[in-house]
């Protein structure tokens, strides 16, 4: 249940009852504990309206509250605040139901993420595109109907360049394993022959009119390109499949029309050759066409809002891109709404994403200067947390120390990713996020093996455990709360979508839950309080794991 939307009910209609028809109860989590669990903070705009005092309305409401059984005190405070603090015996039925509620209206949600481009492997800054899966498996876990578009860079001028060149290597060639060595075989011929460059042009051409013979060249390096794609979204555990490509190629049929439905809309100024989109709320213009008659990257986007607003009847289009191309999605969108592209009820949203930052505070590169390859980053997360693994627990079999090395290793990338206000840069520091007392995966591993532990050592079943615990002091209280509170996490990742929300709540739960054990003996507790105090330990692991999980992180039950 979402413990904000029921108390956010309960609010207003006690509003209602005094007479502030429609006042907003504003209901948020108490930012202290000494404010209980939740505050209302509706009564100083409320009291405005009504002219009356704050405190006032806000004890008015307090005494219209009906059936506060859920309410351990509800009391005013300051200017007029209400603070609310949950009572033990409603916490503990509540955790009764801790499956995530599905939505009862469903919407259609696209969403694009990944979208790397083909001409080279992908490098460091599409991690930061693993929010875009978890925002997909926080959406379907919601209810919600979730079409997922790798939205591949496969068409551009590069292309001729790549084929032309794969036209003269053996298709075996080394240097095909390593993407980026092949490019800057073709890069340098490019620049260094004049007839080779020639042949790239000209290979383009070929490529976009439809040359079968090039169209199978380019086939080929597309499928190779994807291949280290795959390869890196299986480490990573990234929901991406085959029939989620959404390559840029797909659209180049419908390119044309884009075009004669711009100019029928009266939206196409012809600029220097170049057919662009003036709009007002916009300082630069669009082009969507360019002198020569080539289309650009915005005229792909154009003709994909159309496509996946029309045939998927998408509610939301959600496109999870570097924040350096704001200005494109701006321009993309208030284009795509006053032509008609998008259904007027169909949202379009740029979530962007910072930069990953090096020690020195500077882009994120190796030692010699050159982008960091996913994979190589990858492959060096899982040997670090080879070694720890190995340090912390010795008596490991290989196997299973390989095993949970994978496992903390990706996590802790993933993680350390996922846990940054997405908008924001930040500094990849290895030792940060492997450490294992702060917000990290590791952290969050541990204490999930470490509540699997205290069931191996006392041999209980949490699936036999009754369904909900008494709760007998705040501590459990306390923790129990958080443990309601996953739902109304993963409502707010959905409509804001800022998993970092999601990564914070598991940081905070291990935390109300270490403050537990630390205080409340579990094996050793006397009487019917050891199986409740099991079944809150039962509840945290279950929501640990199925939050990482969301988040694309797998946990391990021991380590
Ligand atoms: N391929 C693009 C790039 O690497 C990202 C595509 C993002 N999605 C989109 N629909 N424009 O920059």
């Amino acid at each position: 249940m979402n413990l904000r939307a029921f108390l956010h009910g309960r609010f207003a209609a006690a509003f209602g009852t005094v007479g502030a028809v429609g006042a907003e109860p504003m209901i948020g989590a108490a930012t202290r504990a000494e404010f209980g669990d939740y505050q209302a903070n509706g009564a100083m705009a409320a009291a405005k309206q009504a002219q009356t005092q704050p405190r006032v309305l806000a004890s008015a409401v307090v005494e219209a509250l009906e059936d506060v059984d859920f309410a351990q005190s509800v009391t005013v405070e300051g200017p007029g605040f209400i603070n609310i603090t949950l009572s033990p015996a409603f916490v503990g039925e509540q955790l009764r139901q801790v499956e995530i509620d599905q939505t009862g209206c469903p919407d259609t949600i696209v969403v694009d993420y990944s979208s790397p481009n083909l001409a080279k492997e992908m490098h460091v800054g599409h991690l930061r595109t693993t929010i875009g899966d978890a925002m997909v498996r926080v959406l379907e876990a919601l209810g919600h109907r979730v079409i997922r578009q790798n939205h591949v860079g496969d068409w551009g001028t590069q292309f001729g360049m790549l084929v032309a060149h794969l036209e003269d290597v053996r298709e075996d060639a080394p240097e095909l394993r390593d993407l980026e060595v092949f490019y800057a075989a073709a890069r340098k011929r490019f620049d260094a022959d004049p007839a080779f460059a020639d042949r790239a042009r000209h290979t383009v051409v070929a490529l976009q009119g439809g040359d079968e013979r090039v169209r199978e060249y380019w086939q080929r390096f597309v499928d190779i390109s994807l291949s280290h794609c795959r390869a890196v979204y299986d480490t990573l555990g990234i929901t991406l499949a085959d029939e989620d490509l959404d390559a840029e190629s797909r659209y180049n049929d419908d390119l044309p029309s884009v075009i004669t439905d711009l100019e029928s809309a009266g939206l196409v100024t012809v600029d220097d050759g170049a057919k662009c989109v003036f709009l007002d709320e916009l300082e630069t213009p669009l082009i969507v066409q360019k002198r020569d008659g080539g289309y650009l990257y915005a005229t792909t986007d154009l003709a994909a809002v159309r496509y996946r607003s029309a045939h998927y009847r998408a509610d939301r289009i959600l496109y999870f891109v570097d924040s350096r191309q704001t200005l494109h999605f701006r321009q993309l969108f208030a284009v795509a709404r006053k032509a008609g592209f998008a259904n007027e009820s169909c949202t379009l949203e740029h979530h962007p994403f910072g930069a990953i930052m090096g020690r020195d505070n500077r882009p994120f590169k190796t030692r010699s200067g050159d982008v960091v390859k996913l994979s190589d980053l990858l492959d060096e997360a899982v040997r670090r947390a080879r070694g720890l693994v190995a340090s912390k627990n010795p008596e490991l079999g290989t196997e299973e120390a390989d095993h949970i090395a994978r496992v903390v290793g990706i996590g802790a990338v993933k993680y350390a990713d996922i846990s940054k206000h997405r908008a924001s840069d930040y500094v990849f520091d290895w030792d940060a996020m492997l450490n294992f007392d702060d917000n990290t995966a590791p952290y969050l591993q541990y204490a999930y093996a470490r509540i699997q532990s205290l069931f191996r050592r006392g041999g209980v079943d949490p699936a036999a455990l009754a369904e909900a615990p008494v709760i007998s002091n705040e501590t459990e209280r306390r923790l129990g709360v958080a443990l309601l509170r996953f739902q109304e996490t993963l409502e707010q990742v959905a409509s804001e979508a800022l998993p970092h929300y999601l990564s914070g709540y598991l940081y905070g739960l291990a935390g109300d839950f270490m403050k537990f054990y630390e205080t409340c003996p579990v094996l050793d507790a006397p009487g019917a309080s050891r199986d409740h105090r099991l079944k809150l330990c039962a509840l945290t692991g279950e929501t640990l794991k199925r939050g990482l999980g969301l988040l694309g992180i797998e946990t391990v039950d021991r380590m």
